[in-house]
């Protein structure tokens, strides 16, 4: 990946702070930590009930808002899933999508990496077909209707068994071509990634790309064994790495990116107050860290929120987006060619603003 010229720095130092927000809006970004399923509005939620018949225990949309009052992952997780329980039919997954991809549009996503949860659909008699048709004929129309490029990532669930997951892993045989990499999330602590060792060895085998969430709750040592066990490419969250200088040095070392997701850990008390958020030791210590939005329905935010909550609440500046704009697309799954393009078009808007 080429490097950036000291003078086309110098340039980004100079662009005055009151013009970040509009920069930090119009970047050309890249979303590589985003479940889908935790894209849906409480407005959604509502009408996909209607039209499946599915009761929620929820009077309404508002009710639903209330709840969304969390103390840590794993009060949050409970309603998430039970948000994605109106989901049935493929169309539901399309439309889910769509909803994210013009919302992402809108905040210049020009790549997403989404992550989805077969084994929440799968568990309530959804077959894995109508997950990845739905998801998949999505991000089609995504290229088409927004010029995004979308691929799929297949997320594994820590809470439930290794053999689940390799049940999982059977059931979207058919589907491989269809989806570029497998992750590992939902809660964490207890569940540290070494439990995953052979369906990641597998995926491994089968050409798949790895990523698993690591460090968000959980200790340093989940980051490690993320890297050495399950031998992932990113780690999603990771911001406990911090605690482990030698692990830092690591990470920045082997350029791993981080999917940072400041408002995540902003509403799952990771760090209550977002002032205190680490996004900028990360990159300051020289680590791939990327800004993403996790579950953005449910945490008060798409992509442009979280960087512009970030960089007012932290004081980052012109240099840390570009920093930001570019570590997301060498980070992303793209192939080389595509990357250049993305980075030539992050260097154009810099260039305009500088
Ligand atoms: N962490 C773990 N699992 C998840 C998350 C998260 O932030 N969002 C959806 N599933
Ligand atoms: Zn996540």
């Amino acid at each position: 990946m080429n490097t950036p010229a000291d003078d086309f720095l110098s340039a980004i130092d100079a662009i005055p702070a009151e013009r970040l927000p509009a920069l930090l809006r119009a970047m050309p970004k890249a979303e590589l930590h985003i479940h889908i399923e935790g894209s849906l509005e409480p407005e959604l939620i509502f009408a996909l009930a209607a039209r499946n018949g599915v009761a929620l225990p929820y009077a309404g949309v508002d009710d639903l808002r209330r709840a969304y009052a969390f103390t840590d992952l794993q009060s949050f997780l409970d309603i998430y899933y039970a948000g994605a329980s109106v989901l049935l039919h493929a169309q539901d997954f399309h439309d889910m999508a769509m909803a994210y991809f013009a919302r992402a549009a809108a905040d210049e996503v020009v790549r997403a990496e989404l992550f989805f949860d077969p084994q929440t659909h799968t568990a309530r008699g959804v077959p894995m077909r109508a997950v990845v048709e739905g998801l998949e004929g999505a991000c089609r129309e995504a290229k088409a209707r927004h010029g995004i490029d979308a691929v799929l990532i297949l997320c594994f669930l820590r809470h439930l068994s290794e053999e689940d997951a390799f049940a999982t892993l059977e059931q979207a045989m058919p589907f491989l071509d269809r989806i570029v990499g497998v992750g590992l999330d939902s809660s964490e602590l207890g569940h540290p990634p070494e439990k995953f060792a052979r369906v990641f060895a597998r995926c491994r085998e089968l050409g798949l790309r790895l990523v698993a969430h690591a460090g968000e709750e959980g200790p340093p040592a989940y980051v490690r064994s993320a890297l050495d066990v399950l031998r992932v490419e990113r780690i999603d969250h990771g911001v406990q790495s911090v605690h482990d200088p030698e692990l830092m040095e690591r990470l920045a070392r082997e350029r791993i990116p981080l999917t940072v997701c400041p408002l995540s850990n902003q509403k799952l008390r990771v760090f209550p107050d977002l002032a205190d958020h680490n996004l900028g030791r990360l990159l300051d210590a020289g680590i791939v860290a990327t800004v993403n939005s996790d579950d953005p329905a449910y945490f008060g935010g798409y992509m442009n929120d979280n960087f512009l909550q970030v960089f007012a609440a932290t004081g980052l500046t012109a240099r840390h987006a570009y920093r930001l704009g570019r570590n997301a697309f060498e980070g992303s799954f793209a192939d080389d060619a595509a990357k250049a393009a993305y980075l030539a078009r992050l260097d154009a808007v810099f260039r305009s603003f500088a």
